[in-house]
């Protein structure tokens, strides 16, 4: 397995729509297993295709006890809303609150191409609603008002001069195990 750059705000690819997947190819399986691996190693508990420069409509998620291979999901009842913490591995140190539907079911498929169905509320719940945004080019900090937004954004312009050309390469080694749950 190998380690994937992410991408972070200010790449392009983050705001692209991605495409569904009508074949999974061997490449494709290999391509879910170094998605699992990075998100491990930067210790997030979701990754969607587009932080790492891919045009898939694809993510993995590991929340809850739950791991879940994520390929042309959408939400098909949503209920209620929450709000809660988020980070986001491609918009390193930056945190807000995020208010969200509080539980969805997700439909998608998995690495066979099965469709399954999931109920999720509370991380796993904020996690795949996180994803899916990822999946049509959406992020966080599109969720905040205005004001929040701004702030994000101006702790962001510090933050962003430690990640050239918005690559961000993940050392070998173990990351400081620091709000780990999340990093979505
Ligand atoms: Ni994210």
């Amino acid at each position: 397995m190998s380690l994937l750059d992410i991408h972070v705000l200010g790449s392009p690819i983050l705001r692209q729509e991605t495409e569904r997947i009508s074949t999974i190819t061997p490449e494709l399986r290999r391509l879910i297993d170094n998605m699992f691996e990075t998100m491990h190693v930067a210790k997030g508990v979701g990754l969607a295709a587009p932080q790492i420069g891919r045009r898939e409509r694809l993510a993995v998620v590991e929340a809850d006890d739950v791991r879940l291979v994520v390929i042309n999901p959408e939400i098909i009842i949503q209920e209620g809303s929450a709000k809660g913490e988020e980070g986001c591995l491609s918009i390193p140190e930056i945190y807000a609150d995020v208010t969200r539907f509080a539980r969805v079911t997700v439909r998608a498929q998995d690495i066979d191409g099965n469709i399954y169905e999931i109920e999720a509320a509370n991380l796993l719940g904020r996690c795949l609603q996180h994803e899916i945004d990822h999946l049509h080019g959406k992020l966080f900090t599109d969720r905040l008002s205005l004001l929040k937004k701004r702030a994000a954004l101006r702790e962001w312009d510090e933050e962003k001069i430690n990640y050239p050309k918005f690559v961000r390469v993940l050392p070998v080694g173990d990351l400081p195990p620091e709000r780990e749950s999340e990093n979505l």
